[in-house]
């Protein structure tokens, strides 16, 4: 029986979106070119790491104690954002698929970058659904190492072998894999050529070439 890991922020919600909105905000204030393609190299990695990545295109260096100003800064604005969601940003398509393979027996967890993790599952209502969480909170080294993976599998008493990590950030796919799991992609990591299995919904993970592979 296979177990499930899900990564959190643009997999089973859409908080990827306030994550760039609230990164677009600093970096207009700084005045620091940020688009979309730069956002994407954020998915996965942790709010500091994040921050170094929009800083390269800085024109001039920050001390230690700015980086720690901006990332909370970033923060306050990101929660503020999170603060408006409610069950119903949770699709229906999401919801019914995690109902399911609970119904079917696997073990479900959450594998995060997130120290925001908690608060949006319980905001979303799906706290309950899962049977560990392991986020930013319990992790020393974000993806792509592999560590916050193998934390939920220890967290659910799984071997790594019989896991199976939804992600759709690139840096997600290749924790997965270096954890020694099986790495299906969604959103932007239905394109990168690491995962072993692409879906375009939720859903797509009850058929039997994820659950075979
Ligand atoms: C990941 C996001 O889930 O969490 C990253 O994909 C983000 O973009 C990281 O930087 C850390 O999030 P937080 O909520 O702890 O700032
Ligand atoms: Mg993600």
């Amino acid at each position: 029986m296979k177990a499930f890991i899900f990564d959190l922020d643009g997999v089973l919600v859409f908080t990827d979106k306030y994550h760039y909105e609230a990164w677009k905000k600093l970096a207009d204030r700084l005045g620091i070119y940020f688009d979309e393609k730069i956002n994407n190299r954020l998915r996965g990695v942790s709010r500091m790491e994040s921050l170094e990545i929009i800083l390269e295109r800085a024109d001039r260096d920050y001390t230690d104690e700015e980086k720690q100003a901006f990332a909370t800064e970033k923060n306050e604005t990101y929660r503020n954002l999170l603060s408006q969601m409610t069950p119903e940003d949770v699709t229906a398509d999401v919801r019914e698929t995690l109902e399911e393979l609970k119904r079917r027996g696997h073990k479900l967890a959450i594998g995060s970058s997130s120290k925001n993790t908690k608060y949006i599952l319980e905001r979303v209502n799906l706290i309950d659904m899962f049977d560990a969480i392991s986020d930013g909170t319990n992790i020393t080294r974000s993806k792509p190492d592999p560590e916050v993976f193998l934390k939920a599998a220890e967290f659910i008493g799984e071997e790594p072998k019989n896991c199976i990590v939804i992600e759709d950030a690139y840096s997600g796919i290749d924790a997965a894999k270096a954890a020694g799991m099986t790495a299906v992609g969604i959103g932007d990591a239905s394109g990168y050529e690491k995962s072993d299995i692409v879906i375009s919904q939720i859903s797509d993970i009850m058929k039997n070439d994820v659950g075979n592979h």
